[in-house]
């Protein structure tokens, strides 16, 4: 569904120096996968996301959507294909002097979804993630795990087949993250949507992913079944974040 191959990235930082946030990434994201993407702070997680969101452009590489490369797209074409894929951001980024209703309504307001229809996929959505009650309060009024819950019902209102996850869980507790977690799986098997899923904690990829990749100093490091890979790291940097102490 997705094919990402020998994907780099490179910033200029004020000084002029380049920062390699991606080096040769390549990845094969399946239809159906819930795949997770971990890897330490800085390793390049946020970019490798904004880059499959067809949000910023690769530098080098190429990126397949349903065997079309969608590196080139500019224009309308990619304002379409993009409004096809929901992505949930690190911290949320609701619009704050919208009710919760109204940030759920917001990408089909963009998307031209005549009025009615928009309430009734509102209700839907917010049924679907457990806030119809909260539909006309504003993203001030909310708990951490019920801003998330928004930001999944919003990222899913233009029927998305891909959701795509920033660090979904980093900022809740251990209980609202399972909640949060197990509504991701619901979505997955329920409607079929393939979710990419970028954390830190490998918690995460032990509760709902079938795959993963490890990401480390902008390079992927590791990947296969999630099974597998927690079960028999074969890398430094993911049985550091399985927690395994290693030997000087
Ligand atoms: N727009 C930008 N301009 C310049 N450098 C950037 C930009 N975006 C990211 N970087 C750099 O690229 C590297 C990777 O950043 P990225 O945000 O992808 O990391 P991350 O893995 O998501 O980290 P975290 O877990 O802390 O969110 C960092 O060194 C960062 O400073
Ligand atoms: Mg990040």
């Amino acid at each position: 569904m997705i094919e990402i191959s020998h994907l780099s990235k490179q910033y200029i930082s004020p000084s002029r120096e380049e920062i390699r946030a991606l080096d040769d990434v390549s990845v094969h994201i399946q239809k159906g996968d819930i795949f997770g993407i971990i890897g330490m702070s800085g390793a390049g997680k946020s970019t490798l996301l904004r880059c499959i969101g067809l949000l910023e452009p690769p530098s080098q590489g190429k990126i397949l959507i349903d065997g079309a490369d969608v590196t080139s797209l500019k224009g309308k074409k990619l304002i379409q294909l993009r409004r096809s894929i929901g992505i949930i951001f690190q911290g949320y980024n609701l619009l704050m002097q919208r009710t919760v209703a109204g940030n759920v309504a917001f990408p089909m307001e963009l998307t031209g979804v005549p009025k009615a229809q928009r309430e009734a996929r509102v209700r839907e959505l917010l049924e679907l993630v457990g806030l119809s009650d909260r539909a006309r309060m504003y993203p001030s009024q909310l708990s951490g795990g019920q801003k998330q819950r928004v930001a999944i019902a919003r990222a899913l209102a233009n029927h998305s087949k891909v959701l795509l996850c920033d660090e979904p869980t980093s900022a809740l507790d251990s209980l609202t993250t399972q909640s949060i977690l197990g509504l991701l799986r619901d979505i997955n098997e329920r409607l079929g949507v393939t979710i990419v899923v970028i954390t830190h904690e490998i918690g995460v990829v032990r509760a709902i992913c079938n795959r993963v990749a490890v990401i480390d100093s902008s390079r992927f490091v590791e990947e296969g079944p999630a099974q597998q890979v927690l079960e028999h790291p074969q890398n430094r940097v993911t049985r550091m974040l399985l927690g395994i102490k290693e030997e000087l």
